[in-house]
Order: C-alpha cells, then structure tokens, then sequence
C-alpha cells in the first residue's frame, strides 16, 4: 500500500517533471472542441482576474474600464489560495484577461494543469495594449505585445485559446475595426502554427445582431472564396447576459437562430447577469444540454473575484485583506451546485473537416472590408526610423500619452506644407492602408516630423515640435537620399508573412523545464471594454487610446 502509493507519487513527479501531459490537448473540429481521446469539450470555465484600477479621471476612458492590471497567473500564492475553489466548483477552464509576459507563470499553470484545468489567455492589455476602437490600427508593438505573451505561454500543455481581443467592437459604427482584429487572428494564427496547438478566440460585446451577426462571420469567413481558414477565428466568444435571475431557456432563442449554422466553435466568454438577484445560475443547465450545445460549447461564468462595472457588483468570493483567506459568496455555492449537475451530450463524434464559407458584404451596419491591413513588420519600422532625418525624441516617461496629440500637431504642420499624413492612416472601410501604418504610433510619428522636415527643406526649426523631435546626425545626407531610404525600407515589406519573435525580446520569465526551443511566438494586440445592455462585460481590458485621434479629420 504504502509502496504504491509512493510509487504513484514518484509517477506523478517524474511525469510532471518530463512535461507530460496533465490535459488532453483540445482541439476544433468543425463548429466543435474536441479532447485528444474523441470526447467532446465543453468550456466550464470562471473568469479569472482580479480587476485593476479604474481612473474616472482619464479622458481617454470613456468606457469605464481599468487601466492597469494584476497578472493572477503571476501569483502562485494567489493561486494555491484559490484553486482548491475552483476545483469546488468544477471548473475545466478559467479565462484570464492579461498577463504579464515578464513574469514567471510556472507555478501557477502547472498547478492548474495538474488539476486538469485549462485557460484561456486574452493577449491584449489596459490602455495602449489592445486594439482602439476609435481609431483602429494592426501595429508591431500589438503583434510583439501578442507574440511575448504567447511565447511565455506556449510552453504550457493547457492553454486552450488565445483571445486577440475583447470587445474592441461594441457599436455599429466601429466595425471597420473588424479588419485590424481579422488581421490580428490571422497573424496570431500564423505564428501558432509554428509550435502550438492552441486555439486562437475572439470575446465579443452582446449588440444588436445587425452588426454583431455580419461580424462573428466575418471573423470565421475566408475572403480569398477557397475555402481557406488562414484569417478565420477558431472560437467565437459571446459575451452574454441575457439570462437574469430564473429565466426561460427562450431568452437564447434569438442567438441560437444566429448562431445555428456557425462554421467554427462558439461559446458564451462571460456570463451571468447581475441585475435580477439573486444570480441563480440556472442558464448553466439550460447552455449545456440540447439543443444549446449543438450551437455553443459551454461558457465562461464572471467573475470569481470581485469586479465592479456600470452594471452592478460581480465576483462569486472575497479575498481577506491580507490576501490570505477566501470567502464564498451564495453565488459560488449555487454556480457550484449548478456545475455539478452538468452533463453535456458526447456528440457530435468529430468530423474533422471545416468549411470557411465567403465573407459578408458591407452595408450600412458593418463596415469592414474584406481586404486586410498587412501583417506588421518591425523590421521595416526599425529601417525607418533609421531613415529619418528628423524623429521624435520623447522626453516624458510615458510618451503614449503625448503621441496622439502630437501626431494631429504634426499632421496639421504637414497639412500647411502641402504634405499628407495617408500613409500612416488606415481605412478598415475602404481596405487603404498606408504604407506606414502598421508601424507602432511613436514611428508614425517620427514619418510625420520627417514628412514636414523635408516638406520644409530642412529647415532645422522644423525638426522641433516644442522640443520633441530631433535631427537624426545619421540620417542619409540629403532630402532625396532620405526619400530613396525610405522607399526601400517600405518596398522590402511583404504584406503578409508568418511573424517571428521580436528581436528585443525580454523573453518569458524562468521558462523551466519545457524544452525551451525558444521559437518566438507574437505581435499582437487588442482588445477592449465590455458591456451591453444588461450588461457589464469588459471589465479588464480595454483601450480608448486615441492616437491618431486627429488623423481622422484631416483625412
Ligand atoms: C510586467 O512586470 C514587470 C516586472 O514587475 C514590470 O516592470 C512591468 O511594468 C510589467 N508590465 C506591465 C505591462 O504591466
Ligand atoms: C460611433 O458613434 C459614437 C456616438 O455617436 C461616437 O462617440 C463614436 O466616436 C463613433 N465611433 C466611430 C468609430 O465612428
Ligand atoms: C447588413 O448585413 C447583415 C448581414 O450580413 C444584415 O444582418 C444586416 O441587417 C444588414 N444591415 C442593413 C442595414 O441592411
Ligand atoms: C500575491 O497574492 C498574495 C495573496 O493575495 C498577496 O498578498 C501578494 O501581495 C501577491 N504578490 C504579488 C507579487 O502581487
Ligand atoms: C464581498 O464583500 C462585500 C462587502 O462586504 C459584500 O457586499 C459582498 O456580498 C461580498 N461578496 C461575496 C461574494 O461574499
Ligand atoms: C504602452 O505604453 C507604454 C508606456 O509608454 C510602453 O512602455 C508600452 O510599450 C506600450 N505598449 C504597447 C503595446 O504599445
Ligand atoms: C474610410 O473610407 C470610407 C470610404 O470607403 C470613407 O467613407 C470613410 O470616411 C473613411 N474613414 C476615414 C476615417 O477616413
Ligand atoms: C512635447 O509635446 C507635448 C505635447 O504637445 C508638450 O506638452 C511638451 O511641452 C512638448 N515638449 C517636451 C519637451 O516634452
């Protein structure tokens, strides 16, 4: 007895050692998840993220959401405090809404995976790490952003999806925006493929479907017409709140109808109204079981911590002061009964094969063109900052919250000088993008200031912009040599290409044990806010940043 069981200990250690597999690895087939042994995967998963700090004060906000954020995954106090928790409450998968890929995640990750829970990884940060809604852009320093958090990650067994964005849309009117997120799942998916198996997801705000439904097929369609998933999602996240307090299974019908022919998976990423309380979680029974799971593959319950939003208090525990102790709530207590009566049919059986039918056309209630923005290229940007003549030199610590106001500054100048600033503008509408505009908003900047330099025959007061540019002493010699640099720096970009790590890389923290193989993995982006209706959604991530707020009207 005792032999064995210390036998089944070495086991367990030895296998954890070698990095063997405490999960199945899930994969899509189809509209459908599936474990490595056939059986169907259904999502039973909670949220997972402590909610950062709002400041009503920024401008920028206007939606609410936090503007910082504190990495869970980080913690491995945190979480051997909470995981005994979620295995009450017989979760298979949590969803966190950033990380930090400076930080060392192992403790945490491995934890989870022993107790055979996955996670859903949203790769875009508060304020100036995720797609703006308002002025939406594909950019290297999203798609680096993307690719370092992915290369910490990828070398855990149960990340089940990436998310390249939340709620970046949540108005008719925004979704041009559609095309940089398309964008950013085809290049995340890209790089995926060099080493993982993880799904690449998107979270959307619960709208109207005028614009809602064109978009969820946007993002799984193919606008190449053959039938190819390269720019496709594999899983479309509904956030929603549509059940309140002890509904009827008939409030879904309008989003089954929707969703009934989806061609990839689909599942609610957050859900559980708080404004008819007490929340009963009865919609758990009803989401899995038929004729729900033939369209959705389980859900995401919000929130295990405490999180605040227009819409009311959420959060299932409470977390002692000195970080210590947890407190449940009578909502984890009913959520818990209500996991444990799942049973979710085992069927379909797989059929492997998926279809990526055409994309929808625009019209006046989605905007998105079926032609995309390039994959970003750092070395392209990199080629033209050292090709200008004249660059902003940032004197702040924070230059993220000058940019903006100077990018419209500059512009305005560049405008005077008979110049344009088309080619850092990007049109998610017409499918335009400037040869520039997928570099990171400071190279914008400094196209901008060179633009005007050169517009102004190198006057040196023009290479100033109230002490934030500078000459480039290393810049080619004169205006026409400056003009031929930046030409070629433009013309070796190859629009869409697999992306490769950064090369500044910092690189996960402590990667230990996997192989450390060290294929980058990266760029990315976006995401943003939440909430709807009932709603409340977005709590953690979002992104009103507005540079290049100005472009648009001088457009
Ligand atoms: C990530 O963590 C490092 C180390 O604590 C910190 O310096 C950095 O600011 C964090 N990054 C973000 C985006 O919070
Ligand atoms: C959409 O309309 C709202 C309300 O009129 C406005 O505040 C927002 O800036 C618009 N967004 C875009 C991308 O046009
Ligand atoms: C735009 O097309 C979508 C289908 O792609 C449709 O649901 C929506 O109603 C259309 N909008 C208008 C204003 O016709
Ligand atoms: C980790 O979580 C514990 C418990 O909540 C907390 O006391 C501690 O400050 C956290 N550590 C970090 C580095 O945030
Ligand atoms: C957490 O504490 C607050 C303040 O005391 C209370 O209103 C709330 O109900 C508690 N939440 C849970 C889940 O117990
Ligand atoms: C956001 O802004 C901060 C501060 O300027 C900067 O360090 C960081 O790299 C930016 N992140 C992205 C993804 O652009
Ligand atoms: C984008 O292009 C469309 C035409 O396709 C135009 O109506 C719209 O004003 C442009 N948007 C911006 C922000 O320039
Ligand atoms: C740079 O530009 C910002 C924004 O216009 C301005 O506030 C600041 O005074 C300028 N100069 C320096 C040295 O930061």
């Amino acid at each position: 007895m005792r032999r064995a069981s210390r036998l089944a200990y070495f086991l367990v250690a030895s296998a954890a050692l070698a990095g063997v597999s405490a999960v199945q690895k899930v994969t899509r087939q189809g509209r459908y998840l599936y474990k490595a042994d056939g059986s169907r995967f259904y999502i039973k998963g909670v949220a997972y993220q402590p909610q950062g700090t709002v400041n009503p004060d920024d401008p920028n906000n206007a939606f609410g959401e936090p503007d910082s954020f504190i990495d869970a995954l980080a913690n491995s106090t945190g979480c051997s405090r909470d995981l005994p928790f979620l295995q009450q409450l017989e979760v298979n998968t949590i969803r966190a809404y950033s990380v930090n890929s400076s930080l060392n995640h192992d403790d945490c990750m491995n934890a989870l995976s022993q107790a055979g829970i996955y996670t859903i990884i949203d790769l875009s940060l508060p304020v100036n790490g995720s797609i703006d809604r308002d002025s939406p852009a594909w950019t290297t320093n999203l798609l680096d952003l993307y690719i370092n958090t992915i290369d910490t990650f990828s070398k855990y067994d149960n990340v089940l999806a990436y998310n390249v964005g939340n709620e970046v849309i949540t108005t008719a009117n925004a979704t041009a925006a559609a095309a940089f997120i398309k964008a950013a799942a085809r290049d995340v998916k890209a790089y995926l493929s060099v080493p993982s198996s993880a799904l690449v997801g998107y979270a959307a705000i619960d709208a109207d479907d005028s614009w809602l439904v064109p978009f969820a097929n946007y993002l799984s369609c193919d606008p190449s017409g053959s039938n190819d998933g390269d720019t496709a999602l594999d899983l479309f996240g509904l956030n929603n709140y549509e059940w309140c307090g002890d509904s009827q299974p008939s409030v879904y019908n309008n989003k089954n109808g929707a969703f009934a022919g989806y061609n990839v998976a689909a599942y609610f990423s957050e859900y559980g109204n708080v404004q008819c309380p007490p929340r009963l979680w009865t919609e758990v029974g009803t989401l899995f079981s038929e004729p729900m799971t033939d369209i959705w593959s389980g859900g995401i319950a919000f929130s295990y911590f405490p999180a605040q939003s227009a819409a009311g208090q959420f959060g299932m525990v409470n977390i002692s002061s000195d970080g210590t102790t947890v407190t449940t709530g009578d909502d984890f207590n009913r959520l818990k009964t209500q996991y444990g009566q799942t049973s979710p049919p085992n069927s379909p059986s797989a059929s492997g094969s998926t279809t990526f039918p055409a994309c929808p056309t625009q019209n006046s209630t989605f905007l998105a063109s079926t032609t995309l923005p390039p994959t970003p290229n750092d070395a392209g940007c990199n080629c033209l900052n050292s090709a200008f003549a004249c660059r902003f030199t940032p004197t702040v610590a924070d230059p993220s919250s000058i940019i903006g106001v100077l990018i419209n500054q500059a512009c305005g100048d560049l405008g005077g000088a008979g110049g344009s600033c088309d080619a850092i503008a990007a049109n998610g509408t017409s499918g335009v993008y400037g040869a520039v505009s997928f570099c990171d908003a400071s190279t914008k900047l400094s196209y901008v200031m060179d633009a005007f330099y050169e517009a102004t025959n190198s006057n040196a007061q023009s290479c100033d912009f109230a002490g934030n540019a500078t000459v480039n002493s290393q810049a080619p010699s004169n205006s026409a040599a400056v003009a031929s640099a930046i030409s070629a720096c433009l013309a070796a970009v190859p629009s869409t290409f697999t992306p490769s790590a950064p090369a500044s890389t910092s690189g996960g923290a402590a990667a230990t044990g996997s192989s450390g193989s060290g294929s980058g993995s990266g760029n990315a982006d976006s995401g943003a806010l939440a909430f709807d209706a009932p709603a409340v959604v977005g709590v953690l991530v979002s992104a009103v940043f507005s540079v290049l707020g100005g472009l648009l009207v001088l457009a």
